[in-house]
């Protein structure tokens, strides 16, 4: 059983909190549900994929592809192998132009812009296998993640908040990255995606590999970080354990998307429980 934040009641301190260089960064991503200063930006999905279709060379990877994400969900993107999940996240942080189709965020269409543009935007990125710089140390990781800030005082009391966040990174923060286990790994790609004070982190298969000690605690942790104000579109062949965590599911097959709703409800639906859940229906290759 996940201890999600909700579940064990913590109330964690909020990622960014008050005077802390505002003016300078992207808003949190998160504003009360009763908020009614800014109706249609409450109303406004903060992520929308609208009829992607996308190719390698002739290869379509993507067909119609709708997937929306809310201010403050945790959104699962669920499906077997090749499905088409990682060429998704690529879509969102434009590392793949789709043929067709039409991205937004904030309302705003991220299609002409490169990475570091869309990073710049507020999309945070745990990319599949973590993707640390192995040689350098896990300080050094961390303070890449700020590389598009200039506001050196915030970023130094950012980088606070993460080993009070992360007290394993802490304990590792001067070692080779390249040293440090999966899952301490796993945190350090977090701790690096927040410190560029993100709206929304993608995480392609975030506990790809890990202990089941460090899969409990690297989901915990993703709940953690939404209830503290940032949204998560998350890849995850584990079905099960995504959408505990998770507000809402997609499932992908081939490149399409075959069923979407609540969480609680794919977690209740027959369909999905033959495919991905009980036994290793993700049953996958390792990569
Ligand atoms: N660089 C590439 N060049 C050509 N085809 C690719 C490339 N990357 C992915 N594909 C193809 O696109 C389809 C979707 O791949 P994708 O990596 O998005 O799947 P996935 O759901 O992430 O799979 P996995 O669970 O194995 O990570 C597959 O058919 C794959 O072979
Ligand atoms: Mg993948």
């Amino acid at each position: 059983m996940i201890a999600t934040a909700a579940r064990t009641g913590l109330a964690p301190a909020p990622l960014w909190g008050e005077g802390r260089g505002e003016g300078e960064l992207p808003e949190r991503s998160t504003a009360p549900a009763s908020d009614e200063r800014q109706p249609q930006q409450q109303q406004q999905p903060l992520l929308q994929l609208r009829k992607i279709n996308s190719f390698y060379g002739p290869v379509q990877a993507h067909f119609d592809l709708d997937i929306e994400v809310r201010r403050g969900q945790i959104v699962s993107l669920l499906g077997g192998n090749a499905s088409g999940k990682s060429t998704t996240m690529k879509i969102v942080l434009g590392l793949l132009k789709p043929r067709s189709g039409e991205v937004l965020f904030n309302g705003e269409s991220t299609l002409g812009l490169s990475t570091p543009q869309i990073v710049r935007r507020g999309i945070g990125s745990v990319p599949e296998a973590r993707r640390l710089f192995p040689a350098m140390t896990v300080r050094e990781n961390l303070l890449m993640g700020a590389y598009a800030r200039s506001d050196r005082k915030a970023v130094a009391e950012d980088l606070e908040r993460m080993l009070e966040l992360f007290p394993r990174v802490a304990e590792r923060i001067e070692f080779q990255a390249g040293t440090l286990s999966g899952g301490e790994q796993q945190m350090v790609a977090m701790a690096r995606a927040l410190m560029g004070r993100p709206q929304l982190i993608c995480m392609d298969e975030p506990t790809m590999g890990l202990s089941p000690l460090y899969v409990d605690k690297v989901l915990e942790l993703i709940a953690r970080i939404n209830a503290q104000g940032v949204s998560v579109f998350m890849v995850e062949q584990n079905a099960s354990l995504a959408l505990q965590i998770a507000h809402h599911g997609y499932v992908l097959q081939t490149g399409r998307i075959v069923l979407s709703g609540p969480a609680r409800e794919l977690l209740a639906d027959a369909r999905i429980r033959d495919a991905y859940l009980g036994g290793d229906g993700a049953a996958r290759t390792a990569s």
